[in-house]
């Protein structure tokens, strides 16, 4: 019997909902052409049903997501609940819960989208950064001392774990082999300030190298990343980096791939479940106006058909945006600026596949 997938949506706060329906719409479109079967489990969980149950994830909620093969988020974050509370609630969470150990963002400039980096294109635009998902700065480890006096201290602790340093680095090492284009791993760091953090990240990353001895290995640190993204980002295939700094630089990489409305990223674990998302937020400002670009959505949900082993879908959907953006219909990847809705780019995509 043919399997059915199980795909989980949580289309969230803001302007999630608008773009999880058009990533829905490309889907239902390839799967039709392709000839799969899947189910959706839709979930409630965002701002909205925060304010109404004070509930931000139910641990019931992670046990079924182990069931799935997948999971597709729109956005989290709602302008009347506290910041930290949806984010560390719901996307942290599912992020830790599901140990999905690294946040996989391409960048990757399409022909036809504009950059602001003059004078570079589609062929000097397209590495991915694997960022660390689970340690770093984000388990939340630290506290407060005199809270509120003026003796007060605040500590924010990095924990890298050698097994969590290792998996990721691998992943890495793993993906420029697969991706097969210039065959290099940079790792983004800053071995001359955070001397026990990356010395553990140094001496793991070229420990790991030597199991790829057809994979070529480069260090930047984080700062000078940054520089090398703007002046020359084709020297990079594969960035891997640690969770804060690959928050960072992605934001950065989003911005010269056309921006937000383009950039998508997975949550992946490779033994378990996966979760996909375009990489901005829920937009307030947007919200309900239908001029969101949903094109990051569209992307992510390509990833998602790619990591479930849905590879010919995943190619269609990526050549139906790639003609999309090359029709010259969508006149900026811009909220509002797009000359087309976000249900016509939705549209536009899913006629395309
Ligand atoms: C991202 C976001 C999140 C992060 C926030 C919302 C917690 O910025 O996915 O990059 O920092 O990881
Ligand atoms: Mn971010």
């Amino acid at each position: 019997m043919k399997k059915t997938y199980r795909i989980g949506v949580i289309p969230g706060d803001g302007t999630g909902p608008e773009v999880v329906r058009e990533g829905l719409k490309v889907l239902e479109a390839v799967a039709a052409k392709v000839g799969f079967s899947y189910e959706t489990i839709v979930y409630p969980f965002g701002g909205e049903h925060y304010k109404k149950t004070g509930e931000t994830l139910p641990d019931s909620a992670l046990e079924e997501f182990k069931k799935l093969d997948a999971l597709y988020l729109g956005a989290i974050g709602h302008p009347d609940v506290k910041p930290g509370i949806l984010e560390q609630g719901i996307l942290l969470r599912i992020r830790f819960g599901l140990d999905q150990y690294v946040n996989l963002r391409p960048v990757k400039l399409y022909p036809g989208v504009w950059t602001p980096i003059k004078d570079k294109g589609p062929e000097d635009i397209d590495f991915v950064v694997v960022r660390e998902n689970t340690e770093g700065l984000y388990v939340g480890a630290g506290g407060f001392l005199r809270k509120g006096t003026p003796d007060e201290v605040a500590i924010q602790v990095s924990i890298n774990t050698r097994k969590g340093v290792e998996r990721c680095i691998r992943f890495a090492f793993e993906y420029a082999r697969k991706r097969n284009k210039k065959k290099k791993v940079t790792l983004c760091g800053k071995t001359n300030v955070l001397t026990y953090a990356f010395d553990l990240w140094e001496r793991v990353f070229y420990e790991v190298a030597r199991e790829y001895p057809d994979v070529q290995t480069d260090y930047a640190h984080v700062d000078a990343t940054t520089m090398w993204m703007v002046k020359n980002p084709e020297w990079f295939d594969v960035i891997v980096t640690d969770n804060m700094f690959g928050d960072i630089i992605t934001d950065l990489g989003a911005m010269i791939q056309g921006g937000m409305g383009i950039a998508a990223g997975g949550n992946i674990n490779p033994q378990g479940v996966s979760m996909f998302e375009p990489i901005g937020g829920s937009a307030p400002k947007y919200t309900g106006m239908n001029v969101i670009n949903p094109l990051a959505a569209i992307l992510a949900m390509q990833m998602l058909l790619d990591t479930i082993g849905e590879h010919e879908a995943a190619s269609r959907v990526e050549n139906a945006v790639i003609q999309a953006l090359q029709s010259g219909k969508i006149k900026s990847m811009s909220a509002g600026k797009m000359g087309l809705t976000t249900q016509e780019v939705g549209d536009l995509v899913a006629s395309l596949v």
